[in-house]
């Protein structure tokens, strides 16, 4: 057993509010509520799901007092989403077929063309003034975000027919809108691009609005896109389904039906806000990905058009999705489709190569050239404001060690990169979180700088086997604060910081 495994262990306990040890000191000036997501359980009916990304999913929160609230203490509550899959895992000790854990030939079809499940698990977000939990199928569950009760699902008030979706919405302040993709299956397939404006009739349901579609043969598995002012930027990585396998018997999860096509290489489409139309299609020699960092326009001075420039966290290939079944995080072997076979080593958790590479693809065409900026990266998050435009700082969990993972600060500009580290800690997702600024109004005043606020990330610590959450300066990447949690916290996958829930 690899010494992270209490990550992939369930979780029972529940708690509400609940006031934690602190070591440290918080910034008086940090309020609001940091609501993670991810797998809380990992049985069902005895036995293990197959895949990380199957586990039922729990929120976990991390209230901040702020100033005039509870004087620097951090308050944290978690709770298991109580949702179809929750009820149907726990009652009748049955687990509808997801990303990747296997159900029978009928189960398989109903789970992913008709009824797929609503574990929501993946991510968290609030789309037109909803806060919701999010996978990758096309359900997606609200919650309360003071009690983490689920709220039921939220649904569009369009008829546009999704089958996969990415839990990686993109949200444009400047126009107001949360932009999103997904994937139709059928005798047709099509890429489907959205955007939902914040501004919706009260009381209504949100609608999305279609941006761009695209017919493929054989879509790729997309986690999750780009935005930039006048595009959205679709990175399409040879890992490709015929979507006739969905309907063949003994096929196994929806994963498990995609295969690694290298030859085809890796396709950076971008299509036009306004317009919808394809503007910019090139192919790179292939790589995986699945999640970008930022992207945006560079454009040349002397008239020429410019490039997009698509930062993400690039894998050789698609053998890391193979590499996060259970039976490879707790150091079992599986041979695998997507590695062409070979079986996996052992633990693979441990020095993990996700490389953090800058893409550069020029607008009027040319070679897309790419720039490796530094190795073994994950879940890589930026400031809020530094989205879709040139920016400095990139945030993620470190993962070029064995028996820990850290927290990287990388200048993307340089590629020089800071790091904590904890021996036998696996740290997660780091979330940025600006300190607001000084006073109001702002007219004149010099912007601060874009890593001026503080870096909150869990970690678990593999030798009590319980979880912190770590609060870093953004500027030095100095401990500011840590906060015990009482028990270990299941590896999980995003969160994400609401400053204006503070109870
Ligand atoms: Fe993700």
């Amino acid at each position: 057993m690899p010494a992270y495994s209490p990550g992939f262990r369930s979780l029972d306990a529940e708690h509400d509010d609940l006031a934690l040890d602190m070591e440290g000191e918080i910034p008086a000036w940090l309020s609001g509520s940091l609501v993670r997501n991810g797998p809380g359980q990992f049985e069902v009916g005895g036995e293990r799901v197959e895949h990380w990304f199957d586990g039922l999913a729990m929120l976990h929160k991390f209230r901040f007092g702020g100033e005039d609230g509870t004087d620097g203490g951090v308050f944290y509550s978690n709770r298991f989403l109580r949702t179809e899959a929750y009820r149907e895992a726990v009652e009748d000790e049955r687990i509808t077929s997801q990303f990747a854990t296997s159900g029978s030939y009928l189960d398989q079809l109903k789970s992913f063309l008709s009824d797929p499940t609503d574990n929501a698990n993946v991510n968290v977000a609030r789309i037109g003034g909803e806060y919701a939990a999010l996978t990758e199928t096309p359900r997606r569950v609200r919650f309360d975000p003071e009690t983490l009760s689920a709220r039921g699902e939220l649904t569009f008030a369009d008829d546009m027919t999704v089958h996969h979706v990415t839990a990686h919405l993109r949200h444009d302040d400047r126009r107001g809108e949360t932009v999103g993709y997904a994937t139709r299956f059928g005798r047709k397939n099509r890429y489907l691009l959205y955007r939902v404006l914040d501004d919706q009739p009260a009381g209504g349901r949100p609608s999305r609005v279609p941006i761009a579609s695209l017919e493929v043969e054989e879509p790729a598995y997309l986690h999750s896109f780009a935005l930039t002012p006048q595009y959205v930027v679709v990175v399409e990585p040879p890992f490709v389904v015929n979507p006739m396998r969905f309907l063949l018997p003994g096929r196994g999860g929806f994963i498990d039906n995609f295969r690694w096509k290298p030859e085809r290489g890796t396709r950076f489409l971008a299509f036009d806000r306004e317009s919808g139309n394809l503007a910019i299609e090139r192919t790179a020699p292939p790589f995986f990905f699945f999640h970008t960092v930022n992207a945006f326009e560079s454009r040349a001075e002397d008239g020429e058009s410019g490039e997009l420039v698509v930062d993400l966290v690039a894998y050789e290939d698609a053998s890391i999705v193979e590499d996060l079944f259970m039976s490879s995080v707790e150091g079992e072997e599986k041979a695998g489709e997507a590695t062409g076979g070979e079986p996996n080593p052992g633990p693979v958790l441990d020095a993990a190569k996700g490389e953090l590479a800058r893409f550069r693809v020029p607008i009027d065409g040319g070679r897309v050239d790419r720039r490796n900026l530094y190795t073994g990266m994950e879940l890589p998050r930026i400031a809020p404001r530094a989205g879709m435009e040139p920016y400095r700082y990139a945030y993620g969990q470190a993962t070029a060690r064995e028996g820990q993972n850290g927290l990287a600060k990388v200048n993307v500009e340089t590629g020089e990169a800071t790091e904590w580290w904890e021996d036998g800690f696996y740290a997660g997702e780091p979330i940025f979180v600006p300190k607001p600024a000084d006073g109001e109004g702002g007219g004149g005043e010099k912007q601060a700088p874009e890593d001026r606020g503080v870096v909150l990330a869990p970690a678990l610590d593999t030798e009590s086997e319980d979880s912190v959450l770590v609060v870093l300066d953004g500027e030095s990447f100095d401990e500011l604060a840590r906060a015990h949690v009482p028990h270990h916290i299941p590896f999980g996958f995003h969160g994400e910081f609401f400053p204006e829930v503070t109870s």
